[in-house]
């Protein structure tokens, strides 16, 4: 079970040339969590850690984000607020020899947008038994070979780390060896000297045990050779090599000659080097030249994996080091993560609305990881910088579904290096819709001829409004604006369909009773709340009778 560490610490963003306030807040969780757990076991309850009520997770789309590209090595319950592990941790695979193992994974919150970080400082546990690189030790001796000569052995390797790493060696009962142990070295010390003719071969095991609970132990055959002739073990010209490599460079690249010289003389003389005890991954990337002592690149160098290497040389049973210091390149592009983002923005939305989170991460190292990030400049969006590699999208000014209802915005995330390297990411926003349009008429006011003695239901004109809000918001329903004429209910003279806005006769007109009138009609959306607004139709009856002025009352005759 992991307990919690650090406490919680809000951090403050801290570019000065922008000055909107965030609305979001970030902070930092460390857990100190023993490697290789069982999924599921619990890290600790977070929610209590960074103040939140559990139940209020679900409703804040609380999710662990891996940092980076990495693993998402933790997942959160989202009904008890407890971390949980979701995948294996193996410290020895993520952070090697480093004596610090930190993952990092963060926990996005929404409404409002919330990032905290999450730091699991991942503990070694005794999973590794120590090793020597070979099976066997094979060492040359002289019979002559005074009591107290020393001879170094190559030290088993234990992948963890501290009192789990190798703590003792231990040798088998023998006539002749006893073994001494200090920080550095492992040594043979020759107790009782040799004697060939009783045996010219003598096998003895040394056993390495490592400090854990349970203890694991690595054994090595030392097969020591009794020569009658004279050897002398050669010395390097330097007790400690050092290089500085380029990370990335070309196999076959040469990164040190170490060289040894021997006192004897002709084959005994021949001095052949080896690696002593390296790691496997060492192993994969050095190569060392048996004959000439070059040490050469035969793996991919990569400073953002290993910056640093210590490498045992020997040449027979002289012992010396090397040490590389691998030098950071430009190599890797910022990498931009989209931490949360709305994808529908409401038209009316404040300028300065928080949209999404945006991470940015360079794996390289110094200047070569300063990135900036920039979006285009012909949007109402801008990149508020935020703590270290974070970045808020906010909206700059008043939005307009009915002018502009998509956007795609880029974001460019360019590095400090050089030649700099970039990416980007688009992103798209859409703008949701608010009813801010009324309906319009397409005249400012309509008028209408009818010829008297129409038939009642025959249309009389048609009116027209639009409105550019979506669905709902932009569907007009056309209707009569209650009055009178001559104390007459506007709606017994004329009705307006919803739907069409033709306005038709309710009854017929009589020219010498009613020549003119007016109504309101007014156009409605159908959003919560509607707008509307109104137009004057004036209704013009016509005559279609016209009494000559010839006597006769009753003659009637057609214009037209
Ligand atoms: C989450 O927590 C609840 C309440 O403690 C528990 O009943 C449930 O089993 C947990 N779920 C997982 C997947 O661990
Ligand atoms: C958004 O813009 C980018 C860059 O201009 C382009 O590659 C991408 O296809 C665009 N996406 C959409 C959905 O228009
Ligand atoms: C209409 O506008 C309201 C706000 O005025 C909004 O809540 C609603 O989602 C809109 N309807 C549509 C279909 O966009
Ligand atoms: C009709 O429109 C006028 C002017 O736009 C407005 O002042 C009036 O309140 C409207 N009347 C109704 C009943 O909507």
């Amino acid at each position: 079970m992991g307990h919690k560490g650090i406490s919680v610490t809000g951090l403050v963003c801290s570019v000065a040339f922008f000055l909107l306030p965030l609305h979001s807040a970030y902070g930092d969780v460390s857990y100190s969590v023993p490697e290789e757990m069982k999924r599921g076991s619990v890290i600790g309850n977070i929610a209590k850690d960074i103040g939140l009520v559990a139940s209020r997770l679900s409703a804040r789309k609380a999710r662990v984000d891996p940092d980076g590209n990495r693993k998402r090595y933790c997942d959160i319950n989202l009904s008890s607020g407890d971390l949980i592990v979701a995948e294996r941790i193996d410290r020895e695979g993520l952070c090697g020899k480093k004596a610090s193992c930190v993952l990092n994974q963060e926990l996005v919150l929404e409404n409002p947008l919330e990032v905290q970080r999450i730091s699991l400082h991942v503990q070694d546990i005794n999973d590794n038994s120590p090793q020597f690189k070979d099976e066997v030790i094979k060492i040359e001796m002289r019979e002559s070979a005074d009591k107290g000569a020393r001879f170094l052995l190559d030290q088993a390797h234990d992948a963890d780390l501290g009192q789990n790493a190798v703590q003792r060696y231990t040798l088998q009962k023998n006539d002749n060896f006893l073994l001494t142990v200090d920080s550095h070295t492992v040594e043979l010390v020759l107790e009782k000297e040799l004697d060939r003719e009783q045996s010219n071969e003598i096998k003895v095991l040394l056993t390495a045990v490592d400090g854990g609970t349970p203890q694991r132990s690595g054994t090595v055959v030392i097969h020591v050779t009794v020569l009658d002739a004279n050897d002398n073990a050669p010395v390097f010209s330097q007790a400690v090599y050092k290089a500085s490599l380029p990370e990335n460079s070309p196999l076959d690249t040469v990164v040190v000659t170490a060289s040894a010289a021997d006192a004897d003389e002709g084959v005994n003389g021949e001095v052949t080097y080896d690696f002593a005890h390296v790691s496997e991954e060492d192993d994969k990337l050095f190569s060392i030249d048996r004959k000439t002592g070059e040490i050469r690149v035969i793996g991919t160098i990569d400073f953002e994996e290993m910056s640093y290497f210590e490498l045992r040389i020997k040449a027979k049973d002289g012992l010396g080091k090397v040490i590389i210091d691998i030098t950071d390149i430009n190599d890797n592009a910022p990498e931009l993560y989209l931490k949360s983002l709305t994808h529908s923005i409401p038209e009316n939305a404040s300028p300065g609305t928080e949209v999404g989170i945006i991470n940015v991460q360079d794996r390289d190292s110094e200047n070569n990881r300063q990135v900036r990030c920039s979006i285009q400049q012909n949007v109402p969006f801008k990149l508020v910088p935020s703590i270290k590699n974070y970045y808020s999208l906010v909206t700059t000014g008043e939005l307009d579904r009915e002018l502009v209802s998509d956007y795609n915005i880029t974001i460019t995330a360019t590095d400090e290096g050089s030649p700099p390297l970039s990416s980007s990411k688009s992103v798209q926003l859409s703008v949701a819709d608010v009813n801010d349009n009324p309906p319009v008429f397409e005249e400012q006011s309509y008028k209408a001829h009818v010829t008297e003695n129409n038939n009642p239901g025959s249309s009389v004109c048609s009116v027209t409004a639009r409105d550019p809000d979506w669905r709902q918001n932009g569907t007009v329903i056309y209707s009569l604006l209650p009055g009178e004429v001559n104390g007459v209910p506007v709606s017994s003279f004329l009705s307006v369909n919803g739907d069409t806005g033709v306005i038709y006769a309710v009854r017929s007109f009589d020219y010498e009773q009613l020549r003119s009138f007016k109504v309101h009609v007014v156009a409605r959306d159908n959003g919560s709340p509607p707008l509307s607004s109104n137009v004057t139709v004036s209704v013009f009856i016509t005559d279609i009778t016209c009494c000559l002025n010839c006597g006769s009352k009753h003659f009637v005759g057609l214009i037209n």
